[in-house]
């Protein structure tokens, strides 16, 4: 067995989420959205990212920009809503910005008595963007690191093909849930609560572990060491990583309706450090969950549903898509059940987590924690 060295308070102070927004949040690629969301002209999304507000738009549906969703003249959000369709316009005094961020025009300019040489330098502030495949991505690093250093090619390779199978409609939820974000990424990574946790809903379906390739299972003959775990350097790409398990399913009435992706038998799950899975059943329909933190004992979830792409565009799977959404959640509350009681009960003198070998993917993700976000800070 291999004894955690993390402290409890990771869990439970304010202090670690800093060194988190800092080390991750505000330093690595973050899954942001869903291209295809962004494809009409004015098309934006908000988020919060490490705590700050972002926008990410699009003028002509092609070309996509991210800024700091915080006017330049008093830091009003520019646009309030999730999603929508609306030009860079603050809604406080209607100072509007261009496709670049640049203040284009003032309302009641006469007020101000603002130079043409001040307004020539008010800009939003922007963050480096990436599509891949169906995903965007935003970085809030002042210099970000190429996004092949944080995913592997191959992993980047196959999330390019896995979501061009999306279907361009979505069903979307967001709600929050009272526990460290950190507990839901373990959760999401151990597969072994499904049987116990997951009794009725979902824990009968899945027939084998985690499958994937040779390099992403843990096989049980081999010998594991929990010394050389704790010594070994853990790199970034391989916090995420791929797995696939089978399921017994019978066709559902919509196997015929949508263009598959992959195998009818098989589970897909893919884990983007640090907050995002995406899973699929059958090929036939995707999941994206994110968790976000906002305290250290509070998090909102995100969850995007969608089917593969549908056959015939007339046909309508909203409605299949709205019963999937409340399935899933279904499952996730009974996580949320467990996960508020593992919150609510740790403190600072409580011991640290005990892994065993299948937790192997746990004990890298801590290994990586200690060695990247808390090294020389605690
Ligand atoms: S805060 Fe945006 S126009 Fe005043
Ligand atoms: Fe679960």
């Amino acid at each position: 067995m291999f004894r955690s060295d993390l402290p409890p308070d990771i869990y439970l102070s304010e202090k670690y989420l800093d060194l988190e927004n800092k080390k991750i949040f505000r330093d690595m690629w973050m899954f942001a959205g869903v291209r295809s969301t962004l494809s009409s002209k004015s098309a934006f999304l908000t988020r919060t990212i490490g705590g700050v507000p972002v926008v990410i738009t699009t003028d002509d549906g092609v070309t996509l920009k991210a800024f700091e969703n915080l006017c330049a003249h008093r830091q009003m959000p520019i646009q309030s809503k999730a999603f929508g369709k609306r030009a860079l316009v603050c809604p406080y005094h209607a100072w509007s910005y261009d496709h670049h961020g640049c203040l284009r025009a003032v309302a009641s300019a006469e007020l101000y008595q603002m130079r043409q040489s001040e307004k020539d330098g008010i800009k939003l502030r922007e963050f480096a963007i990436e599509v891949i495949g169906n995903f965007v991505f935003v970085n809030l690093a002042d210099k970000p690191r190429p996004i092949g250093d944080q995913f592997s090619a191959e992993f980047l390779t196959q999330i390019a093909d896995v979501t061009s199978y999306f279907d361009p409609q979505y069903a979307y939820t967001t709600f929050e849930v009272d526990y460290n974000w950190k507990f839901n990424l373990e959760n999401v990574m151990d597969y072994n609560h499904i049987p116990f946790v997951h009794t009725q809903s979902f824990g009968g379906l899945i027939k084998r572990k985690e499958a994937a390739s040779e390099e992403n299972q843990f096989r049980e003959d081999v010998v594991w060491d929990a010394e050389e775990a704790r010594k070994a350097t853990v790199a970034l790409p391989e916090l995420s990583y791929y797995g696939t398990a089978e399921m017994s399913l019978k066709p559902r009435w919509y196997t015929d309706l949508v263009r598959r992706y992959g195998d009818r038998d098989l589970y897909y799950s893919w884990h983007l450090y640090p907050n995002v899975n995406f899973c699929s059943v059958a090929g036939e329909w995707f999941l994206i969950q994110q968790y976000e933190p906002i305290s250290p004992k509070r998090m909102r979830y995100h969850l995007w549903v969608t089917t593969a792409e549908r056959l015939n565009k007339k046909r309508d799977l909203t409605a299949l898509m709205v019963g999937l959404m409340q399935a899933e959640k279904k499952i996730i509350d009974e996580d949320v059940v467990f996960l508020n009681n593992l919150q609510r009960n740790l403190h600072t003198g409580a011991s640290s987590a005990l892994h065993g070998a299948y937790e192997y993917r746990l004990i890298r993700l801590g290994k990586w924690y200690r060695d990247n976000v808390l090294a020389g800070e605690v």
